[in-house]
């Protein structure tokens, strides 16, 4: 199966946001990811509602939220009124995990659970079998452009085996430090989802990138 290719928008050139909508509806990633940090959970900012309502009157692809922010059930339905498809949420940040997990659900949106580099995959064992997608975080939140952490190869396959042993059919998404070269590995190891920030937007041909990502 190959796998789901998700640019993230935080490297693209956001004066140009439509032009590089455009660029990934005519691709072959099937979602968009997108980046809100709120400058608490992680040191930066980057986007917020207004601009995630803009790119959705552009997107063809789905939506994937990735939510840096502190107690992010304060804003998960205007997040999904917004357009977002899958909304994902930071173990780290939720004092109510399983709440915020429901209440994405009732909105209608794919429920994710994003864990820092540090956070053990076992913290996963009591919401994996309620969720869609992990977000294996592999380098720490709050840049792009940052090195591939190796440790995540071993998280993957551990978050693989909560997965079975859970019957869950979360997808596992990989975040962070993304590239042609460590892509492979990272699919090997048991990933459904790359996102790919940097990789693929420092690139003169963004398409064939996301090609050689998703065929590789
Ligand atoms: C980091 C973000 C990532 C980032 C990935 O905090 O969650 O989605 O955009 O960027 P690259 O692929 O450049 O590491
Ligand atoms: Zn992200």
């Amino acid at each position: 199966m190959n796998p789901i290719v998700a640019p993230s928008l935080l490297a693209s050139d956001f004066a140009n946001l439509e032009r590089e909508v455009t660029m990934i509806n005519e691709s072959e990633a099937e979602w968009i990811h997108i980046d809100i940090m709120d400058g608490v959970f992680v040191p930066n900012i980057s986007m917020g509602l207004p601009v995630v309502e803009a790119i959705r009157r552009h997107a063809r692809k789905t939506m994937d939220v990735h939510l840096m922010i502190i107690d992010p059930g304060r804003y998960i339905h205007a997040f999904r009124k917004a357009g977002a498809d899958i909304i994902s949420i930071h173990l780290e940040a939720c004092p109510h995990l399983n709440r915020d997990i429901q209440e994405i659900k009732a909105s209608g949106a794919k429920a994710g659970v994003a864990i820092n580099p540090h956070t053990p995959v076992a913290l996963l064992e009591n919401c994996i079998a309620d969720i869609d997608v992990v977000n294996l975080m592999s380098v720490n939140p709050g840049y792009g452009g940052q090195q591939f952490l190796d440790i995540t190869y071993d998280k993957i396959r551990q978050t693989a085996e909560l997965i079975k042993a859970k019957g869950s059919s979360a997808l596992i998404e990989i975040d962070g430090g993304v590239t042609l070269d460590n892509a492979r590995a990272i699919l090997d190891a048991g990933a459904h989802v790359l996102v790919a920030g940097n990789t693929v937007f420092s690139d003169p041909n963004p398409k064939e990138v996301i090609r050689k990502l998703r065929n590789c």
